[in-house]
């Protein structure tokens, strides 16, 4: 391995432990080594500004600047906090049908965690020891498939199966017929090892899903006709594109996306995140693996009319896998661990510790189907009353 990957890698290790001057010192000196690494600018520039140092901040920001670097990801995130005179605490919500309240998500928590505790998925090791708080976005999983009943259902990519899981005993208590197809480049024996703990009888279809996913639609008579597909694949943009062109067109007019890996990255810097309610889609921001595939879709959703978005980073909060930072949404977590029986939140008890497997599922909703569950309002309304 050359010294500046090393470094580099050195340095994401010691960040990952919290030693950020060390951390910082092996940025540098991944840069000495490289004039190219624009991670290793960034995530200089990001510890710069966290420790207070203005003037080198902007002196970073200034030389990407006239480097002419798009601005996504991390860069778009650090112009964000540039950009001056911070904003009091201001909504980024677009309409009236809040399904990300705090209602909304107690009711939610309440009616379907015991669900999850009763399948065996609650104590599987890789949904809760593995992270801190990305369990998040497997539970919101599972409650919007029982919330909105899809009855045609496509994913990619199961990998070892851990989202399948969460759409497919959600899709078997929604007690409705379903079909349910799975896409990867890859067969993984882990994946069969899981089904066969929960009894499922599933196979991953194996080849690439831009090819595999047209083939099946046509085959069974499904162009145009899926409810819901859940996107966890190749976070570049030039993925991000080729699936938006070959394989969204033929899914329908009334898809719901749920799509993992997507963060929050407000327009304008905020003093204060108002956490519920949705999200414009230009607050689509990837993290540091995922930034491509955030802003093809960012601008792929702003065209499309008629869809509203929904963020488990906005919702929860948080900061990991260098994401915009989100302050906690201390408000729900204490609500929720108070109302809801089993409902969990892991502490690290290490200094300065930030969580680096962050919430950051995206939902995106077709209106005529968010005004279809409105009635869940009313009735969480008066369920919590
Ligand atoms: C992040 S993993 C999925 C994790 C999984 N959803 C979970 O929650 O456990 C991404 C997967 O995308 C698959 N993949 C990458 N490119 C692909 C392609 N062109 N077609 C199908 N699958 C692909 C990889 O093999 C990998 O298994």
């Amino acid at each position: 391995m050359d010294n500046q990957s090393n470094d580099f890698l050195i340095a994401q290790r010691l960040y990952d432990c919290n030693f950020y001057e060390e951390a910082g010192i092996h940025y540098l000196k991944a840069l000495i080594s490289s004039k190219n690494d624009v991670v290793s600018i960034l995530m200089l520039a990001y510890l710069y500004y966290r420790f207070g140092l203005t003037d080198k901040f902007n002196e970073i920001i200034r030389l990407i600047d006239s480097n002419r670097l798009p601005p996504v990801g991390l860069y778009r995130h650090l112009k964000v906090l540039q950009s001056g005179k911070m904003l009091k605490l201001q909504s980024d919500f677009c309409g009236d049908n809040n399904l990300f309240s705090k209602d909304v998500i107690t009711n939610l928590y309440k009616t379907y965690l015991p669900e999850i505790k009763s399948t065996g998925l609650y104590d599987d090791k890789d949904f809760f020891e593995k992270s801190i708080t990305r369990h998040f976005d497997y539970e919101i999983l599972y409650f919007f498939i029982r919330l909105l009943r899809p009855r045609h259902v496509i994913e990619f990519s199961p990998q070892h199966g851990l989202s399948t899981v969460f759409i497919y005993k959600a899709l078997q208590t929604n007690n409705r017929d379903f079909t349910f197809a799975t896409f990867d480049i890859v067969d993984s024996p882990e994946f069969y090892e899981r089904m066969k703990g929960y009894d499922i009888k599933l196979k991953i279809t194996v080849g690439d899903a831009l090819v595999t996913i047209p083939d099946y639609l046509k085959k069974n008579g499904l162009v145009g006709n899926i409810d819901l597909c859940f996107i966890d694949c190749e976070h570049t943009y030039e993925f991000a594109q080729q699936y938006t062109r070959k394989i969204m067109p033929f899914l329908g007019d009334n898809t719901t996306y749920i799509i993992h890996d997507m963060c929050y990255c407000p327009e304008y810097p905020l003093t204060r995140i108002f956490h519920y309610g949705d999200a414009s889609p230009n607050s689509i921001c990837g993290h540091a693996g995922s930034y491509g595939e955030a802003e093809c879709l960012r601008m792929f959703f702003k065209r499309q009319k008629g869809y509203r978005f929904f963020l488990t980073h906005k919702l929860f909060g948080g900061f990991g896998l260098l994401s915009p930072k989100i302050d906690l949404n201390m408000d729900l977590i204490n609500h929720l661990l108070s109302e809801v029986d089993g409902f969990r939140y892991k502490i690290s008890n290490k200094p300065n510790h930030e969580d680096r497997k962050i919430p950051c599922l995206l939902i995106a909703m077709p209106e005529n189907v968010c005004e279809g569950i409105s009635s869940y309002k009313v009735v969480t309304r008066s369920f919590l009353r």
